[in-house]
């Protein structure tokens, strides 16, 4: 009988990503997934260290194994991802219940780690940055996903260093895999059903590959996968304003398949805190980007990650960003207080009152939502464009997205997955669009 792993999955997209790869390359050694956390005989949290208590929940969720386990032959526990970077050894002294450690860079050792447990049971870390090689390792490893939205990274780590952020650390520094390789797993993907490919990375429109004469950009695997007939649509984040160059720009004129939807963060709405926050552009550069976008195709629109309260932050600068926010109409965006992450710059300012970061982020949430349902709304009576992505469980409802990414949900059946069709829009609330399948007007696709 199959060994069974559980794996739970915090953070952004590229943690999703990496547990999927963590399991394809379990596969070989002859584990199955299990969704049942009480009966694993391998735990694996791949953790997000990006804001808050991260490092707390994930000795609170190892305190939930140990209970569940309390009877039982207890899992081998694994933590992966941002915090295990971050905290490596701390890790195994504070909670001797954990076995393994491994950091982002370091999951091609996984499989190798789970065999040899059995003969070396000792309680280790492996968190070197060894990105190239856990590439080469992953390369090797066929992607199994099946999913008709697929994510797949291109690019990982970060350079940058924004003075709030843990990514350089957690993620190491920036490497773009080689192009040939990516496509490759794009051709795979696809083949297994994929109609539509987001591309990943930290920052995913710094992706450059030298590697042979020419000098690969994000628009050239845009336009390369734009070849396969099969594939529908294309997406990439997340990207950093600096980063977006002309050659990514003209891609929405050039490109039938990329969306014209563009998640773009820029943190604040102010000069004085991007310089403050390290990062890198201006609002005016900003703007700029979104003046070519919009000029290229009208209806391309924007969504974006804000962190309010950054130490420092007057009224005044506050209130630019939410002069931005009502300039750009953000149809879909993160927004967050800032919270200070152990070992970066901004750890070691004063934090504003929590009463005023609390009000500054309901203020900017008010604008940013009215603007969501406002789109959303303006959708109704519409027939739209959706890709069918699957079928809710236990009922006979279709779950897809539109062109903006919002989820679409409406009644249909199976065989539609994988298509665009039309859908006439009815009813919404702020983050989602309700349906029927437009019988007068729907492209098989
Ligand atoms: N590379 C992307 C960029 O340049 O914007 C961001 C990636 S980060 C994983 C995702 C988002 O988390 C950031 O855009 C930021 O808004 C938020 N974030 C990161 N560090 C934070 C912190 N210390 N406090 C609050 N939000 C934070
Ligand atoms: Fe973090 Fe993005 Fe800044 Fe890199 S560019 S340090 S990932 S916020
Ligand atoms: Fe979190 Fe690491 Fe992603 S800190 S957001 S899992 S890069």
């Amino acid at each position: 009988m199959s060994k069974k792993i559980f794996i739970k999955t915090y953070g952004c997209q590229m943690n999703e990503y990496d547990s999927n790869r963590i399991f394809d390359s379990v596969k070989k050694i002859g584990f199955s997934k299990t969704n049942d956390n009480k009966n694993a005989d391998c735990y694996l949290l791949n953790t997000c260290h990006i804001r808050d208590k991260a490092k707390e929940k994930v000795y609170h969720e190892v305190g939930r194994v140990k209970k569940l386990y309390r009877d039982k032959k207890k899992p081998l526990m694994i933590v992966a991802g941002c915090v295990a970077q971050a905290e490596n050894q701390e890790m195994l002294k504070r909670e001797p219940y954990i076995d393994y450690v491994v950091g982002p860079q370091s999951y091609h050792k996984i499989s190798e780690i789970i065999k040899n447990n059995s003969i070396n049971k000792i309680n280790s870390e492996e968190t070197d940055f060894d990105t190239i090689e856990k590439f080469r390792y992953f390369d090797k490893v066929e992607n199994h996903n099946d999913k008709v939205s697929s994510f797949l990274t291109i690019q990982e780590g970060c350079d940058k260093f924004c003075h709030f952020c843990v990514v350089p650390y957690t993620r190491g520094p920036e490497y773009s895999r080689p192009f040939k390789k990516i496509i490759n797993e794009a051709e795979k993907l696809i083949k297994n059903g994929a109609r539509e490919i987001t591309l990943l990375g930290q920052n995913v429109n710094a992706y450059s590959d030298k590697s042979s004469s020419k000098n690969y950009k994000l628009s050239d695997l845009i336009l390369e996968l734009e070849k396969f007939s099969e594939l529908k649509r294309i997406r990439y984040t997340t990207s950093h304003p600096r980063d977006m160059s002309e050659d990514l720009i003209d891609c929405y004129d050039k490109s039938k398949k990329l969306m014209p939807f563009v998640h773009l963060p820029i943190q604040s709405g102010s000069n004085n805190i991007l310089k403050l926050m390290n990062r890198k552009h201006t609002v005016e550069q900003y703007l700029e980007i979104y003046n070519k976008l919009k000029k290229i195709n009208k209806s391309i629109e924007f969504s974006s990650d804000f962190i309010v309260a950054y130490p420092g932050e007057s009224e005044q600068d506050f209130s630019d960003t939410i002069t931005l926010v009502k300039k750009i109409k953000f149809i879909n965006s993160f927004s967050f207080i800032f919270s200070p992450r152990p070992g970066t710059k901004a750890s070691e300012l004063n934090m504003i009152d929590s009463k005023i970061s609390k009000d500054r982020l309901e203020q900017l949430q008010k604008y940013l939502f009215s603007h969501q349902l406002k789109m959303n709304k303006s959708l109704i009576n519409t027939s739209i464009d959706v890709l069918v992505e699957n079928q809710i469980t236990g009922q006979n409802k279709l779950f897809g997205r539109n062109k903006y990414l919002n989820p679409v949900i409406f009644d249909g059946e199976k065989k539609e997955i994988g298509k665009i069709i039309k859908v006439k829009i009815e009813n919404c609330n702020q983050n989602s669009l309700f349906g029927k399948i437009d019988i007068n007007n729907t492209k098989a696709a």
